[in-house]
Formats: C-alpha cells, structure tokens, sequence
C-alpha cells in the first residue's frame, strides 16, 4: 500500500429530518447566502425546512446554479457574495450546487482572475470562504470533498479544480429529500457513485485489502439497492443505503493509499462539455471502454472484481474478464442509463473532436499508469460508438 495521509474534516449530519439541526454548525452571526440550482428544493420542500433552520440568521439567496455549473453563472454568485458581505454559504441541491458554491467560496476571496482557479490543478487559492451542505442527490460525494468541477459554457470547457479550503464544514444528509428526484437522477447518482468506486479500485494490487473490501462493499450495496430506488421509490432504506454509498465512494476513504484511475471521468467530461449529457450518461459509456481498452493492465483486479462483485468462478481468466464488464454494461443498462455514443446520437465524427479536447485541457497521460495518451484515448472512444 502506498504511504497516505487521510484528513477529510467534513461533519456529516445523517438521517431523518438532520436539516433541523444545521444552525449549530454555523457561526453565530454569520450573514448567510443559500446557494441553489433551478427551483426544485422550492417544490419539495427543502428550501423551507432550511429557511425554518435558519431563523435569527441574516440569509441571502442565489439560484439558478445549473446542472454542469458554469463559471458565468458563478461570477454572478461571486459578485453577490461580496456586495453582501455574506461570510458563509449554504449549498443546497445536488452535485453541481456544492461544486458551483465551492467555486463561489474560493472565487469570493481570490486574488485576480477567478478564471485562473480552473487553469491548473491544485490552483493557488489561499483561502475560501466556509460553506455547508444540505444535499438533495445521492451521486458526486461532493458533499464530503474538496473537489468541482466548472464549465465555461462559451468556451465549452469542462474542469476540475480542487483545495484543501473547499470542504465543506458540514453537510446534512437526509434521504427523505432525495424522494422527490426524477428517475433519470436516481439513475445517473448510483452509475456515478458506482463509477467513482472503480477509479479507486480498478487498477492494480497493492495490497490495500482494507480499501478494496471497502470498494466492493459500496458495489455490492449499489448493484443491489440501486435498482429497488427505481422500483421501489418510497423505500427509505434505499435511499439511505444509496446516499451513505455514494458519499464514501468519493471522500478520500477507500481511494487512500491505493492508485487511481480518473480517465473514464476526463473523457467524461469533454463528452458533457461538448454534447452536454449528463455527467452519469458519459461514465456509463466510457466506463466499459476503457475496461476493455486496459484489460491487461487491470488483469488481477478485474478477475478479482469479476469474482467478488459479481460472482464468476467459471470459465477462463479471458472469459470471466469479458463477462464482468459485460455485466457491468448491463447494470448500467438495468439503471436505465444508455451505454453508446450512438444511442445519444453523437457518430464517429465526434472523436477527433474529442482527443482534441482532451489534449488541450492537458489530460493526455491518464490513467493509474498515466499510460492513457490522446492515442490510446481515441481506442477507447471508437469502442464508445
Ligand atoms: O437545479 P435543481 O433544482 O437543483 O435540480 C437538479 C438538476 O436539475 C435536480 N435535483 C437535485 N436534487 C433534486 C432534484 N430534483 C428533484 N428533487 C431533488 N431532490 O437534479 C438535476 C441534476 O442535478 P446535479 O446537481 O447537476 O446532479 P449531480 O449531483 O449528479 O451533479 C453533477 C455535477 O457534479 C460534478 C459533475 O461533473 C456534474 O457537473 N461532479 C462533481 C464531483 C465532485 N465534486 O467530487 C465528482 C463527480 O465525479 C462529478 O464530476
Ligand atoms: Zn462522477
């Protein structure tokens, strides 16, 4: 196992009705601004439960984060929070609100072009203002890290940014508010949070039993209860299984002292960018690809996950292989999220488009062997048609 240093400061309050209970966790006095994306949390109710937590509190609002947040709407957040004066934000919403609020907190105190945040990784932000989380969809784990990811809508750029100052200080998970979620989103949180599970897992040994026991538990727990959120939807259970899941899929825990392997996300994102599905469709589609694509450099883990998540004993090492991201497809497919390029219209002449992209962002040595370069990117993606 590779040395770690673990430190995820985040305060997770969890269950039932935890909303209630978020005015503890922020200061005194603070002048608040509640960040949000489209309306949603009006309809379900949320956005009241949170503003009854609230009371005594000096509170703003900004909505209309959208899905894929963009740094032109954010700018917008940046300048309220600084003409308000406001010294803590409040996320409200799902993967895309507590990464466009990250933006806004590190944006709020940046010096210079905030632009400049999203240049490189690890940018030079030196602080950010605190914020916290009430989640409304179980898929990014970006409640309980310190990552986001922005699109420039004009320049059809997708990247991602991440500080040790973007954590958030608390986030309140109740399950209760992931009732009111469109099918589609249920589909798109558990291929996302099952994704983000095998980055960390699906690479090669080095003896992290911990972290891969812990990798296939969040798998199992994810094949097994992310078909009942679409078949039984009033299933609380469910929904709590899926929403504890996909925030220890991505808060550092089971990726620590272990390789990781982020390109099916990079390629990912310069689909979204440039045809604008959603962050869920893309993984489904890249996922499968790339497993075919490195079968050998992922010989012993694939058996490995071939013979601990789904179960195959029988037939060669080939066969058990195939068969595992075979079925893998098939979650995806069972979850209702297409797994081709084609069945979301985009042909072969989107490739070189995206190699390009992928080159110009810098993401041309990917994966845990950083051995996935624009050519090997292009294979990946002709086996995504
Ligand atoms: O706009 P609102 O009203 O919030 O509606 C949203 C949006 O339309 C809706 N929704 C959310 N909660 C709901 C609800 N509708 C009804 N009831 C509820 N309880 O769902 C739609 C999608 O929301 P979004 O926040 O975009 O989804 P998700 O949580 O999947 O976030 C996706 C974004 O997160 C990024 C993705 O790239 C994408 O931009 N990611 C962030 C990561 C991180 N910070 O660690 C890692 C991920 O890999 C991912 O890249
Ligand atoms: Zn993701």
């Amino acid at each position: 196992m590779f040395n770690f240093q673990f430190h995820n400061p985040t305060k997770i309050l969890f269950g039932k009705e935890v909303i209630s209970k978020i005015a503890a966790e922020i200061p005194p006095q603070s002048r608040i601004l509640i960040t949000y994306g489209s309306g949603s949390i009006k309809q379900n109710g949320v956005l009241d439960q949170v503003l009854s937590a609230l009371q005594g509190f000096k509170v703003e609002q900004f909505g209309g984060i959208e899905p894929n947040p963009s740094f032109e709407t954010l700018m917008q957040g940046v300048a309220l929070a600084r003409a308000r004066n406001i010294n803590f934000l409040l996320a409200v919403g799902g993967g895309s609100v507590i990464d466009g609020t990250k933006f806004i907190a590190a944006a709020s105190l940046f010096d210079g072009d905030p632009w400049s945040i999203l240049e490189q990784w690890g940018a030079p932000i030196k602080g950010a203002l605190p914020f916290g989380a009430v989640l409304t969809l179980a898929a990014t784990g970006s409640e309980m890290n310190s990552g986001s990811v922005i699109s420039h809508r004009e320049w059809k750029i997708k990247r991602p940014f991440s500080s040790p100052h973007v954590f958030p200080r608390f986030a309140a998970l109740d399950p209760c508010t992931t009732f009111s979620l469109p099918p589609r989103q249920v589909s798109n949180g558990v291929v996302d949070s099952f994704v983000h599970v095998t980055e960390q897992y699906l690479t090669y040994p080095v003896g992290g039993k911990v972290q891969d026991r812990f990798a296939e538990g969040l798998l199992l727990t994810l094949i097994e209860e992310g078909p009942k959120a679409l078949t039984q939807p009033d299933d609380y259970d469910v929904r709590a299984n899926l929403m504890w899941a996909s925030t220890l899929a991505l808060n550092g825990l089971i990726g620590a002292g272990v390789p990781g392997d982020w390109s099916t996300h990079m390629i990912g994102h310069e689909i979204t960018a440039a045809y604008g599905l959603d962050h869920a469709q893309t993984l489904a589609i890249v996922l499968p690809a790339v497993l075919t694509v490195k079968k050998q450099e992922k010989r012993e883990k694939l058996l490995q996950y071939a013979e601990r998540v789904w179960g195959l004993r029988e037939g060669s090492e080939e066969e058990r292989i195939d068969r595992a991201i075979m079925e893998t497809r098939n979650f995806f497919e069972q979850m209702q999220v297409r797994t081709r390029l084609s069945d979301y219209g985009i042909g072969p002449e989107s490739i070189t488009h995206l190699v390009n992209q992928l080159s110009k962002n810098g993401m041309t040595r990917l994966g845990e062997h950083r051995d996935v370069t624009p050519v090997i990117s292009r294979r990946i993606l002709q086996l995504c048609l």
